[in-house]
């Protein structure tokens, strides 16, 4: 069975979207009225209660329902040539149908499925990236074990992509001053780009550059974020990866930006996630520098870096080893402006770990996934980490 979840609701009818999936055994669910809540990463549905998500709204339908599909299909809207926040905020909400177990898949690191495979694809509404919608759906598939279903226009007379403004460039050389904006949509006490910021942030105090930090997690202080970005000329978003692109949270953001920025500024991006390996991150790499080019914002580069899951749940210690890194890039930003130099390229490591790497860290990831068990029995987790809750 192929799950259809419409964001559109009225935008479109479900003869037009039947017909676009001939011979499917298809069944719609209108999401546009629905009351569905960001990911907000609290892990609950990874670590305290397996497979059952903390957020209780209309979500917890589609998940039963994804339980009993092979297919899934996002009709959703468009922005900056990606989907918008409603589509992609559906996605984000897909975490009950894996565990946190990590194992190699393929050649690369992937979280264990909870049930069974899934199939990916996008019905799409105005003017996407279409190479770039077909590719996530493929990324995004193989993270749950499926294949691509494709990316499919509803209108094939929709242009391609938003328009391409080019940014006013600023003057090249040290930033004075940073806005940093935390892109997560956890809040800021367990948030892993908060501490990835504030390592990072030494290296540019020690060079004497002063940042100002904003919370997309901090809804209420959305204007003054807003306003902050607008009125300074050097802007770091640090953002996790989620599901193989921008949280869901941060595009709404985006989509209250003004479409048109008239002072000259600069966009750079701090972009880390969970899994390890630098090809991980490309399509996001990818949309982000696009996104910069669409807001009129000239291109700061974006460093990236895998590994940080583990942050949250390691002891102080090993915590501070694992963002100390960060503080030389901070130095590296204040020194350059920017994202742009071969050191920065290098900060992120291997695209893929070759296979002897691979067969070395078996044993890592056996141990990493015993320490998941302790963490969740520390956090009163009763039930194992791979259970099947709607499947009872
Ligand atoms: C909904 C969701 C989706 C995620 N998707 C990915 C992903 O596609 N690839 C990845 O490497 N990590 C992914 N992660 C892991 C986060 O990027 C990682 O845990 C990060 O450290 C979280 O930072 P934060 O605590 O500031 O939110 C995801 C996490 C969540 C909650």
């Amino acid at each position: 069975m192929n799950l259809v979840l419409n964001t559109l609701g009225a935008g479109v009818d479900s003869e037009t979207i039947r017909a676009l999936l001939p011979g499917k055994d298809v069944e719609i669910i209108d999401t546009f009225d629905m009351k569905i809540a960001h990911c907000v990463g609290c892990n609950q549905c990874w670590l305290r209660t397996p497979g059952i998500c903390a957020i209780k709204d209309d979500y917890e339908t589609i998940v039963k329902k994804m339980v009993g599909a092979d297919g899934l299909w996002i009709v959703s809207g468009t922005r900056f040539g990606f989907l918008d926040y409603k589509g992609k905020r559906l996605m984000d909400r897909i975490l009950p149908m894996l565990n946190i177990y990590i194992k190699w898949c393929d050649g690369w690191m992937r979280h264990e499925l909870r049930y069974h495979a899934l199939n990916i694809g996008v019905l799409y509404q105005g003017a996407g990236d279409r190479a770039m919608l077909e590719d996530w759906c493929k990324r995004t598939a193989a993270n749950i074990g499926g294949h691509s279903l494709g990316a499919i226009p509803l209108d094939e007379s929709s242009p391609q992509t938003d328009g391409r403004k080019a940014g006013k460039p600023i003057l090249p050389g040290p930033a004075g001053h940073l806005v940093i904006i935390n892109g997560s949509p956890r809040v800021q006490k367990f948030s892993n780009t908060d501490k990835i910021i504030h390592s990072f942030a030494k290296g540019l105090e020690e060079a004497g550059i002063a940042w100002e930090l904003y919370n997309l997690a901090d809804r209420g202080k959305w204007d003054s974020t807003r306003e902050a970005i607008l009125s300074h000329e050097r802007i770091l978003i640090a953002l996790p990866l989620y599901v193989e692109c921008v949280p869901g949270l941060m595009l709404e953001f985006l989509e209250t930006l003004p479409s048109e920025r008239k002072a000259p500024g600069q966009l750079a991006f701090l972009l880390h996630g969970g899994m390890s390996e630098g090809n991980e991150f490309r399509l996001c790499e990818r949309f982000l520098q696009s996104l910069t080019s669409q807001l009129g914002y000239s291109y700061g580069g974006t460093l990236v870096r895998g590994g940080s899951f583990l942050i949250r749940t390691s002891k102080e210690e090993a915590r501070a080893r694992m963002v100390a890194p960060y503080a030389k890039m901070g130095r590296l930003f204040a020194k350059k402006g920017d994202f742009l130099s071969p050191e920065a390229a290098r900060f992120t490591g291997p695209e893929q770990f070759p296979w002897l790497m691979r067969k070395i860290a078996s044993p890592f990831l056996k141990k990493v996934n015993r320490e998941f068990d302790e963490f969740a029995a520390n956090w009163g987790c009763t039930r194992p980490l791979n259970d099947k809750p709607y499947l009872k």
